[in-house]
């Protein structure tokens, strides 16, 4: 049996979340101990205090869980959230009726909230800092300010790329978490939950296969398990053994770090088209045919984690570790060309 590889299999963007496999409770959302630790005290104090919880920035990588974690704030807070993103707040008008709308206490979640446009973003200081809204009219020296108090509430931005935030915005949120990678006991754990919702009979051995190969990313896990249980339902009686799993995973062109074709590709490209020498991220996306903002956000960091790629400035370059993984010769500085 085939599967087409083309689908973007081990990519930690998407829409294909299933929300039944989204935890509800914080004590339900697997790993990242200290955020919430944090998180709790903060959500409890909040709750005894009868106010709103700080604002709250949690930033890192795709797939990690920040949407998710959003949901179960709003959950544990007892509140309603309603959810919108940085580029879809077009104007100050959009961002007025959503904060207008919110009820005592509400969280507002913006996603992608470094890609606000500046005029929105900077009608937002006012509103996270004193719960008012500034409606102008009028321009120049007839113009006139009108300030609209809001109800208290709670702004949670999401962000992969917080290094775009500006100062000012950054520093008007009161709780930030950075979300890590997950370990593989944390991953092994995460699939056994999804096992259990899906209802998919999963030997332990092959958990641990398909923790090994997600790429430390929730989204990438439960994906990657999708798809090895219709493997094992046509191809296993339904049970995810090592060997189904390992079978689906090869089926599925995810090796045994999780790297799939376009990672292979990117560091086939500096490796060997390149031979080793820096490559700029333009070139690397005009060689392989994807956006470079793709290789940027998705495929970039994971590689970087694993020691594979680093950037510098003046471009991207392989590493040893990750020749010897592909099986293809490595450069190093001094251009001795080295086999494996
Ligand atoms: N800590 C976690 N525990 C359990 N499931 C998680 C956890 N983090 C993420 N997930 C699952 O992974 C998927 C992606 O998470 P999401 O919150 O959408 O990531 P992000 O918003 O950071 O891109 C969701 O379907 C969610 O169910
Ligand atoms: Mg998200």
């Amino acid at each position: 049996m085939t599967i087409d590889p083309s689908t973007r299999l081990i990519s930690p963007i998407g829409d294909d979340d299933d929300e039944s496999l989204r935890p509800k409770r914080l004590a339900d959302y697997v790993g990242q101990e200290t955020i919430k630790e944090q998180l709790a005290i903060a959500i409890a104090a909040a709750r005894a205090r009868g106010e709103a919880l700080d604002h709250v920035l949690l930033h890192g990588p795709p797939g990690l869980g920040k949407t998710t974690l959003s949901r179960i704030i709003a959950n544990e807070l007892g509140v309603s959230i309603k959810t919108t993103s940085g580029p879809a707040v077009e104007h100050q008008g959009a961002l007025a009726s959503m904060l207008t709308s919110l009820n005592s206490r509400d969280v507002l979640f913006i996603d992608e909230i470094h890609r606000l446009n500046r005029i929105v973003e900077e009608a937002l200081y006012p509103a996270m800092e004193d719960f008012m809204f500034d409606i102008v009219s009028g321009r120049g020296t007839m113009a006139n300010v009108l300030r609209l108090p809001l109800k208290r509430f709670t702004l949670i931005g999401a962000t992969t790329r917080a290094a775009l935030l500006t100062g000012p915005l950054r520093d008007r949120f009161g709780l930030v978490f950075r979300l890590d990678w997950y370990d593989l006991p944390a991953m092994q754990q995460l699939l056994e939950r999804a096992a259990r919702v899906l209802k998919v009979t999963m030997e332990d051995l092959g958990g641990q296969e398909i923790a090994q190969r997600s790429r430390r990313t929730p989204r990438v896990a439960l994906r990657l398990l999708r798809r090895v249980r219709d493997y094992a339902q046509v191809m296993a009686e339904g049970i995810i053994t090592l060997e189904v799993a390992r079978d689906a995973l090869k089926a599925l062109g995810v090796d045994e770090l999780g790297l799939d074709e376009l990672d292979r590709r990117i560091l086939d490209v500096i490796l060997t088209r390149f031979k080793g020498r820096p490559v700029g991220l333009e070139n690397i996306a005009a060689s392989i045919g994807e956006e470079a903002d793709t290789i940027m956000d998705v495929y970039e960091p994971y590689l970087i984690q694993i020691g594979f790629l680093q950037r510098t400035p003046r471009g991207r370059i392989a590493t040893e570790e990750a020749a010897r993984h592909l099986g293809v010769p490595y450069y190093d500085a001094n251009d001795q060309l080295r086999l494996f």
